[in-house]
């Protein structure tokens, strides 16, 4: 069985007490059709080592397999689409980093079996550094980075929307503040309470603009990265 505790010290610090799998895998059982659509995207706002980013990133990859395992390049990509799609928040810097390794571990290891000879470095690569962008080390209450004494910096949790918008190989990313994002929907029950936390600066225009195709407003990228071929990601920076 799996350890669900690490420590006394870090449970009464920052209650870290792991989901057993049972219980992870019927929560996902919840949402099972979104578990199935690879580019449905996964936030874990106190994600620990990945439990159900890591399940749900498994469930993604067996429709991957199932649908384009005939073809390297249709296998290639939509895994990697998959992967854009898996977002993770924890205060604990070991504990992220071990998040974005296990699901690199869990992605590659399907990657080298399914593609064999064609896998290839430069896809291992591209997925480290969507790894990189989407589990983030931060505190999911203020939605600030933190550092290596749990405490907020001034830089915001931002995440990158990964997108393929012309349906081939080059891929779009566009960053956007957390804090904006979770404002986009302030009538959402969901959220309420929660907002308190929120610094009101998310609200400030200046983080919205007007979508040119519905004429709503909509969070502003904090940054957009030219479109790319998906293996040459990690030359954007
Ligand atoms: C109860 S564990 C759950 C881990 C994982 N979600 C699971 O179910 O196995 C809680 C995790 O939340 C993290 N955590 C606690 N406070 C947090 C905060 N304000 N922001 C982000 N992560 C936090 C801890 O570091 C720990 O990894």
């Amino acid at each position: 069985m799996e350890k669900q505790v690490k420590s006394k010290q870090r449970v009464t610090d920052h209650g870290e007490v792991f989901t057993a799998e049972r219980e992870v895998k019927a929560m996902c059982d919840l949402v099972a059709d979104e578990c199935l659509r690879i580019d449905s995207r996964f936030l874990e706002p106190a994600c620990g080592d990945g439990n159900f980013l890591a399940e749900i990133l498994t469930r993604k990859l067996t429709v991957v397999k199932s649908k384009y395992r005939k073809s390297s390049y249709d296998y290639e990509r939509n895994a990697i689409l998959a992967l854009t799609s898996i977002y993770g928040v924890d205060l604990l810097s070991d504990n992220a980093a071990n998040c974005r390794g296990r699901l690199f571990e869990l992605w590659n290891k399907e990657y080298t079996s399914v593609c064999k000879k064609e896998a290839n470095d430069e896809v291992r690569k591209a997925a480290k550094y969507i790894l990189e962008a989407n589990i983030v080390c931060g505190n999911a209450l203020s939605m600030m980075c933190v550092d290596e004494h749990q405490q907020d910096t001034e830089q915001f949790i931002t995440f990158p929307e990964w997108t393929f918008p012309f349906n081939d190989a080059r891929i779009k990313r566009r960053d956007f503040r957390l804090d904006v994002l979770l404002k986009e929907n302030p009538d959402d029950e969901n959220y309420d309470g929660q907002f308190k936390l929120f610094s009101d600066d998310a609200m400030n225009i200046d983080n919205w603009m007007i979508d040119p195709q519905t004429n709503e407003l909509v969070p502003k990228p904090i940054r957009e990265y030219p479109l790319v071929h998906y293996r040459r990601m990690s030359e954007n920076g």
